[in-house]
Formats: structure tokens, sequence, C-alpha cells
């Protein structure tokens, strides 16, 4: 085996509440996490000379995560995104869920998977997370179980979700780190970013998803060939406009790196692949909402760009046969996978 491809996983913090905060290390990469909400707390990556700088952003301190709507580095669920008036339909039953976005439900609700503090076990090249969800937790019927696996292997990082239920149930679970590849020394707008989708799922002024979706082509929305960020942010664009910017699921295609995002300077390109279906790209259009970030002060607008992988959001109230629902039986699975690579210049 390659010299960077042995990974140390160490516990580098114990407290006595149980946060408990790791390190997955190699010669590419070095990455801090914690089992509270799962949080992806620092990605040291190498730019084009090798020096390796935190390429997301995160908080001052975790526990601020419990009054933050920023979801920095978390595991989001039982369902990332918004479900449209906080509730839904099952098998003939209606459900209420915790309203906490405007009439809306976003992201699990009150106190999602961001909030919790999960079991742990470190594995070989990463940490096996492990959480159960209570029947009704945030409004959603039936026990669930979350296992998340935070894989490190040369320049890959490797999230694999798997959930299962003792009933029939919702269940999207995304990731929520936003990305800075100059490692904050700039905003995101020259980032260039490159998605292979060529639908988008429009949204309303809420950023619910409406069910219908708007062909790229001719849009800025279409990152087909690379673009950046900034280049058609501001058009006069009704779906720019209603999210203040990017914040939209791509409807993403092919089974691998489905999307990159690169910064000049610095060299770093990152490339995802997923097995899901949807790609929420938001453009941080709120962050300076935010709690204190790494600096000791609050982000501001665009200083990162969350990449999300997903169902189509509000699945529930839009697909004929929606994604989301989990049955009883039945194990959901999902796998993204995060390349950083440096380009030769
Ligand atoms: C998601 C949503 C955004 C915003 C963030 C959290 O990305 O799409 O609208 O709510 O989460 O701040």
């Amino acid at each position: 085996m390659g010299k960077n491809m042995i990974t140390a996983v160490n516990v580098i913090e114990e407290r006595e509440n149980g946060i408990t905060f790791f390190e997955m290390k190699n010669d590419e990469l070095q990455i801090r996490v914690t089992n509270l909400g799962c949080h992806i707390l620092s990605i040291f990556a190498k730019d084009r000379d090798g020096k390796q700088e935190d390429v997301v952003l995160g908080f001052e301190e975790i526990e601020d995560c419990k009054e933050d709507g920023t979801y920095m580095g978390a595991i989001v669920g039982r369902v990332a995104n918004r479900i449209k008036g906080a509730s839904f339909e099952l098998n003939g039953k209606t459900y209420k869920l915790a309203v906490n976005n405007g009439p809306n439900h976003l992201h699990g609700g009150e106190i999602g998977f961001d909030q919790k503090i999960f079991c742990y076990e470190i594995i070989e090249n990463g940490i096996l997370f492990s959480c159960i969800s209570p029947d009704m937790e945030e409004g959603y019927p039936g026990t669930l179980e979350l296992k998340v696996k935070y894989l490190l292997t040369g320049n890959n990082l490797t999230m694999e979700y798997e959930a299962w239920s003792d009933e029939d149930t919702l269940c999207n679970i995304t990731n929520h780190s936003y990305f800075n590849l100059s490692a904050g020394k700039e905003k995101i707008y020259d980032h260039y970013l490159k998605i292979n989708a060529d639908k988008i799922a429009c949204v309303d002024e809420n950023c619910c998803t409406t069910g219908e979706f708007m062909d790229v082509k001719d849009t800025p929305f279409d990152f087909h060939d690379y673009h950046k960020i900034g280049e058609r942010i501001n058009d006069d664009c009704e779906q720019l406009k209603l999210a203040s910017g990017y914040d939209h699921s791509f409807m993403v295609k092919g089974d691998e790196n489905q999307l990159s995002l690169y910064d000049e300077k610095s060299g770093r390109k990152l490339t995802v692949s997923t097995t899901l279906p949807a790609v929420q790209i938001y453009t941080g259009n709120f962050l300076d909402e935010g709690c204190n970030g790494k600096q000791g002060k609050p982000y501001e607008n665009r200083d990162g760009v969350a990449i999300e992988p997903q169902f189509l959001p509000d699945s529930i109230h839009i697909e004929k046969e929606p994604k989301v629902i989990l049955r009883k039986g039945e194990i959901y699975k999902a796998t993204t996978k995060y390349i950083f690579q440096v380009d030769e210049q």
C-alpha cells in the first residue's frame, strides 16, 4: 500500500457531555469531525504548492450549532431541506412536523440530526457514527436508526449513509458542508463550478420546491461548462431573485463526478460523486445571520458554498413515487464521495 493510503484515525478530545472530537489524517488530507451532528469541523487540503489549508466553514465553538441556522458541516435529517407546510400524508395519515422555517419544516426540525450526539466506533480508515431517532421525533413516524460512515482514503472523503425504520417513514440525509477552496482568502464568487445537470428544481419565495423544473439552457443555472459562481449570480433571473442567489437543487446526471468546484488561484479542485439524484447548491445567501465562525466573527454572505447531495427536496409532495419514503423493512443507502485534487499549472 502506498504511503499516502495510510489513514490514522484518532480521538483528539472527549468532553464530559459526550461530545467527542476526531481527526482522520493521511498524507493528502487532515479532517476533523465530531460526533455532535457528525459535523465536519475542518478539512485541510493541499494547494498547488502543497500548502495545506482549511477549505470548509465551521463554528468557533461547536455547541453554537444549537442556536444557529447555517448547519455548517452537519449531517442533516431525517429529511434534508424543506417540507412545505410542515406536514405530509403517508398511508392515509397526516403527520404534522416541527415548523422551523417560516410556515415550513427545514432540515429535520427544531432538533434535527445536526444536534444529536452520535455513538461512534473507529473503523479502518474512518469512523462509523450511529444514532436512533425515536418514533414521532419532530413529528416523523417510526423509530429510525441511522448509520453514517466517514472514510478517508488517499484524497477521497467518502460518506456512506444507511437507515432503516420500524414503520414507514421519510428519510433524506445529507451533509451540509460549505466549501471555500481559497481557504477563506476570498468569497466564493471566483470559484468555478461545473455541474452535470440539465434541470433545476424551481423554488418559491420561501425556497420551497414548487414541483416545476427549469431547463438550465440559456440561464444562469447552466453549469455544463465551468462558470464562476459570481458570473451570473446577480442576473435578472426570477429563480435567482426568489432565493437571493443560488439555493437550488440541480437534478444531476450520471453515476459519478457530477459536480466540480475549482479555485484557480490555489489550484484546488473538489469533485463530488454521489448516488443521489439531486445536489442542492446554496451560495451562503444568508450566512451573515449565523454564529461566530472559526475566525471568531460571523461569516459573511457568500463566504462559502454548500454542496448538498440529496433526494429531490419536498419529494413527498412532488414525486408520484416519492423517493423520500423509507418503508419498514427496507434500507435507505446513499454514498457521496468528495475528491480533493490540484491542477498542474
Ligand atoms: C439549505 C437551504 C438554505 C438554507 C440553508 C441553511 O442549504 O437550502 O435555504 O436554509 O440550508 O442555512
